[in-house]
């Protein structure tokens, strides 16, 4: 890039990002023309298509007076009710446990797993750059935080049920350790952290004083049993930390896949009042509060389960139809959680390729949503991800496509 004074400059901070997943699936494809769309879909981009509940539209129609006013970073009132008296059930936490204190509104949950680096990590910890540990695969925001922050990540293959054994990491790397993510469920994999698990991820937090942000953007939807929300056992173990049963844990949620509003950009992070007022302070400067009416609207989605038992509903039955063409297939399992498969085929570009080229079909690689583990392989490279969230009529043709292309 050149700059007004002709000196050229080159950027270099986020030289270590590759570029996002989706824009190299779009390079992945480019020049090539589908032979058959006749069941032609895009199963890559995790984007709900069941229908935005109609009282949300009615509210933000309703509310509509109040985009001339600044909307307070902390939340509204009714907003904080709303969400505080969620998480309280969800989490089967008494009345009083959360507070406004313990909440911070996001445009979405993706911008604060982003920026929550940039406002907690330290530049140095116990005298080292810091480090950040990711599942792998992962959610590639997770790390961006890393990099914002100057901490260098380190990705734990999610092979633990699922999940990534943070606590058999070396004991240097977990000195240094200043943020951990966990998704459950998680994608791609679509699979649900125990009690057990959680409650080891929150000791070992605490034991090494780092950050545990557990990202349960998809904890609504599931199959059967409903995930363990990471607040809930922190207040199961937390005996010895009375005054604070959240100490070194954050949660991050939406109503993106909750409540099928993923254009409203509604979220929030809960958790360790200290670390909450640190991402305050920091999005009073320079982060996006909620318009009133998304906060308006967003209290009577939290408040509301009907349509989220239905979405359960209507996702089981793309479960279903997933589980009829794919069973015995690509080391298919039904997931437990989230809406996302995650196949194994042997090399996830060269399938996505072919679906495409023969079928119309577009899926994301699974190497673009993983890092090489010690051995330098992609631990995502033989495996596909795509996303149940068509609607049947458009979704089972595709399923039938893809175990016939495959
Ligand atoms: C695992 C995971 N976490 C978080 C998000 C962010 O969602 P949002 O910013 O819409 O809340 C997504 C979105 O796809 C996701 O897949």
């Amino acid at each position: 890039m050149t700059l007004y004074d002709g000196k050229s400059v080159s950027f270099t901070r986020f030289k270590n990002l590759p570029p996002y997943p989706f824009a190299r699936m779009r390079a992945l494809l480019e020049g090539i023309t589908p032979h058959d769309t006749s069941a032609g879909l895009n199963m890559s981009v995790g984007e709900p298509k069941h229908n935005v509940p109609d009282f949300v539209t009615n509210i933000l129609h309703r509310e509509q007076a109040s985009y001339n006013k600044y909307p307070p970073i902390q939340g509204t009132k009714q907003w904080q009710a709303a969400v505080t008296g969620w998480i309280s059930r969800r989490n089967n936490l008494m009345a009083g446990m959360v507070t406004a204190d313990h909440l911070v509104p996001l445009c979405g949950s993706r911008e604060g797993l982003f920026s929550i680096g940039l406002a907690v990590i330290n530049r140095r910890k116990n005298g080292q750059i810091p480090l950040v540990l990711s599942p792998n695969p992962f959610y590639q925001p997770y790390a961006g935080a890393a990099l914002c922050a100057g901490a260098e990540t380190i990705y734990v293959r999610s092979d633990m049920n699922g999940m990534p054994d943070y606590a058999a990491l070396p004991e240097e790397i977990l000195a240094r350790t200043a943020l951990a993510f966990i998704c459950n469920p998680s994608n791609p994999e679509g699979r649900i952290a125990g009690r057990n698990y959680l409650a080891k991820m929150i000791q070992l937090a605490r034991k090494y004083d780092f950050i545990l942000a557990s990202d349960e953007c998809y904890s609504e939807i599931y199959d059967d049993v409903p995930p363990v929300g990471m607040l809930d056992v922190c207040c199961q173990i937390s005996q010895e930390y009375r005054n604070n049963p959240f100490q070194n844990v954050v949660v991050f949620n939406s109503l993106s896949k909750r409540s099928n509003l993923a254009g409203l950009r509604s979220g929030f992070m809960a958790g360790d009042p200290q670390i909450v007022s640190e991402v305050v302070r920091m999005r009073s400067y320079g982060g996006v509060p909620l318009p009133l009416p998304v906060q308006a609207a967003s209290a009577a989605a939290w408040h509301d389960e009907a349509h989220v038992t239905l979405n359960r509903k209507l996702y089981g039955q793309k479960f279903d139809l997933a589980e009829k063409y794919l069973s015995g297939k690509f080391s298919f399992t039904r997931p437990a959680g989230g809406f996302c498969l995650w196949l194994e085929v042997g090399c996830g570009e060269e399938a996505c390729r072919k679906l495409w080229q023969r079928a119309g079909i577009k899926t994301l690689p699974g190497a673009y949503l993983a890092r090489d583990d010690e051995d330098g392989r992609n631990v995502g490279a033989p495996y596909i991800r795509l996303v149940l969230v068509h609607d049947n009529d458009l979704l089972e043709p595709a399923l039938e496509k893809i175990a016939i292309t495959l």
